[in-house]
């Protein structure tokens, strides 16, 4: 496997391997194998937890790290993507990981260069490495996961990280529910509702999204007071339900998740930072070693 644009890309088998390997760096652990490798970072969209754990990530495996600032770059006088990428390429690098606004970027950089392309999202289309450290986070917590229920709250629609946590989580044998406002749900053969309250004592986990204001191009909730009246994620919505509550950050505290919710041992949002390093130097091993 060279690249990994999609979860799609990787088979149940690839998964498990993955989420095994990964399985071995949950403490931290150093294993400089790609201490020959260099790894580009080129990121077009913001970004806290992404690609300072993609950088951990490649660092604990020894790896080399050149971040591309791309407001001082050459993409601001008019280079074309795919020329930057290309140059980029002609350093002999190893990797190249990508975030961009727009959705299909990474697979078309990866018919352009030698490098191992890593989508660390793109638009509203994939985020591979945010739903394998979900899944991972998951099955930390329960095991075996088939038939395990899980409802998706917020913006769906316009969410990579719901698009690529449904690919997985289906295809791991998770019952998926998907909880949101008629505007931000996608055309789906998945269950759906549009009211909170209906999965509560029917669901093991709770994934939290927030709100994609940079992709409507209209306002689509009167405010997020509004929204958050609806769909926010709150002690007396949870009560002492025995269930786990994610969240891929940056979490809009209040809005999707209460500030007591947050506090509550059974979110897992900062165990789900850890995981994505452990997860982030399995997919780098995998692709790079
Ligand atoms: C998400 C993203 O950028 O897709 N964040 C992340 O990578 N952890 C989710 C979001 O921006 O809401």
């Amino acid at each position: 496997m060279k690249h990994l644009i999609s979860t799609k890309d990787l088979s149940i088998d690839d998964v498990n391997e993955l989420l095994d390997s990964a399985s071995n760096y949950q403490n931290g652990e150093f294993e400089p194998i790609l201490s020959h490798k260099i790894i580009i970072t080129l990121f077009f969209e913001n970004s806290t937890r992404t690609r300072s754990s993609f950088e951990v990530a490649a660092k604990r495996l020894g790896a080399n790290i050149v971040h591309l600032d791309v407001a001082k770059s050459s993409t601001k006088k008019g280079e074309t993507l795919v020329d930057t990428a290309m140059n980029l390429d002609s350093m002999v690098a190893d990797a190249i990981i990508v975030r961009h606004q727009n959705s299909g970027v990474p697979r078309i950089l990866s018919n352009h260069v030698k490098a191992s392309i890593l989508n660390a999202g793109d638009g509203a289309h994939a985020h591979p490495t945010q739903a394998l450290l979900d899944l991972f986070t998951l099955r930390e917590h329960f095991g075996e996961l088939k038939g395990r229920r899980i409802a998706i709250v917020g913006d769906i629609k316009n969410s990579r990280v719901a698009n690529s946590n449904i690919d997985l989580l289906t295809r791991f044998g998770l019952d998926v529910t998907l909880v949101a406002p008629p505007q931000f749900l996608p055309k789906t053969s998945l269950k759906t509702t549009h009211n909170i309250n209906d999965i509560i004592g029917r669901v093991d986990a709770i994934m939290s999204l927030r709100t994609q204001t940079e992709r409507h191009s209209s306002q689509t909730y009167a405010s997020l007071k509004d929204y958050a009246s609806d769909f926010c994620i709150t002690k007396d919505l949870i009560k002492d339900e025995d269930l786990i509550i994610l969240h891929p950050g940056p979490v809009h505290r209040n809005i999707d998740i209460s500030d007591e919710a947050l506090a509550d041992p059974r979110c897992k949002v900062l165990r789900q930072v850890s995981n994505g390093v452990a997860i982030r130097m399995a997919v780098l091993k995998k692709l790079l070693s």
